[in-house]
């Protein structure tokens, strides 16, 4: 994931607060999360076990804390306790996106925001028509990695309204590389 480093800092520039990190993998955003975020839980279903993980979760500038466990069961959170929720290339592998999400719209309170920069579905009929085809391969091979997902639609279905989106074209090949940061708020 060093590849999308770059991509890290303009997707978390408006985290502030208590966060919850959906998908928090390696702990490759730590660094690049902005001076007003209080702290943070992050949600993986993988353990943070590995001595680099632990050592990026020290170094960070806020209290971090890590539960091992799927966003798609019941979030172990409070109703209305994070002011910012984020995900990065995370909702194409949670295998059920609209129950991670609707967890996610409970724990985030009114007004707080939900961060996200995702891949997904290209624009481009040829290249959707690709991702179909090779989707069902992918995700074999890409440990649940769909590569064909609908990003705005999955993230307003999930009771989200979308303030901004972006969508443009990342590295690698197209059928992987058409990206979405978005800013969304909680639809109540
Ligand atoms: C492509 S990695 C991205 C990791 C990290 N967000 C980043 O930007 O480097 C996708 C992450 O989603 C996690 N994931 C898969 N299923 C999940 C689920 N049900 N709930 C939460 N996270 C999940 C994976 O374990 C993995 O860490």
């Amino acid at each position: 994931m060093g590849q999308m480093d770059e991509y890290r800092p303009a997707a978390l520039e408006t985290a502030y607060g208590r966060v919850l990190e959906v998908g928090f993998g390696t702990a490759r955003n730590l660094t690049h999360y902005p001076p007003g975020v209080s702290s943070l839980a992050g949600v993986d279903p993988l353990p943070a076990a590995s001595a680099r993980v632990q050592a990026r979760m020290r170094a960070a500038p806020f209290p971090v804390e890590h539960h091992a466990l799927r966003a798609d069961g019941a979030l172990p959170f409070d109703t209305c306790s994070f002011d910012t929720i984020v995900t990065t290339w995370t909702l194409c592998s949670i295998p059920e996106p609209l129950r991670a999400l609707a967890e996610m719209r409970r724990v985030l309170r009114p007004g707080g925001r939900f961060l996200f920069i995702e891949h997904g579905r290209s624009e481009r009929p040829a290249t959707a028509r690709w991702q179909d085809r090779l989707n069902p391969l992918w995700v074999r091979v890409a440990g649940g990695c769909n590569m064909n997902r609908a990003i705005e639609s999955l993230v307003q279905e999930g009771g989200f309204e979308l303030t901004a989106c972006r969508r443009f074209l990342g590295k690698g090949p197209r059928v992987l590389a058409t990206l979405f940061q978005g800013i969304a708020l909680r639809r109540d």
